[in-house]
């Protein structure tokens, strides 16, 4: 199963600025790492394009809110998806990300006997 997604980073800019929409889609450890970066809206826009990916790699399957599905990055600044609802079945996501001062894109990919579709 895959996901793609791709974010203007202008709409999301103007949207974190929101505080009520930024507390309700990106978990604490997400605004963390982005508010430390010079680029934040490339890092927002990439995290949102992340969790929407996530959705459709899922095609659905669980309603999960998008703050419940959090981008972390290890060390070596691979990032990686955490669902943090307890629902839901344990489930190992792959998700890559890129961004520039225009678009952000994610993908997802699940691998088939990880889902029990
Ligand atoms: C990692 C790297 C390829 C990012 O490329 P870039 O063109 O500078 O930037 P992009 O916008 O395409 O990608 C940025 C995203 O890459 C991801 N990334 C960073 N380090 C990564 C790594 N080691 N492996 C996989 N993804 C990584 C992050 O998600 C980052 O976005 P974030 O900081 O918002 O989470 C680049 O920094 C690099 O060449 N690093 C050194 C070599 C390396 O570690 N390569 C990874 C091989 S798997």
């Amino acid at each position: 199963m895959i996901g793609i997604d791709i974010v203007e980073t202008k709409r999301i800019k103007k949207l974190i600025q929101n505080k009520k929409f930024l507390l309700r889609v990106f978990a604490e450890e997400e605004i963390l790492y982005c508010e430390n970066k010079k680029n934040k809206e490339q890092h927002y826009s990439a995290r949102f394009a992340a969790k929407e990916a996530v959705w459709k790699a899922l095609c659905g399957k669980y309603k999960i809110k998008l703050k419940d599905i959090v981008v972390k990055n290890l060390a070596n600044g691979k990032p990686e998806i955490e669902i943090k609802d307890k629902k839901i079945p344990k489930i190992k996501l792959e998700v890559s990300l890129s961004h520039t001062k225009n678009y952000a894109v994610a993908v997802c990919i699940i691998q088939p006997n990880n889902l029990n579709i």
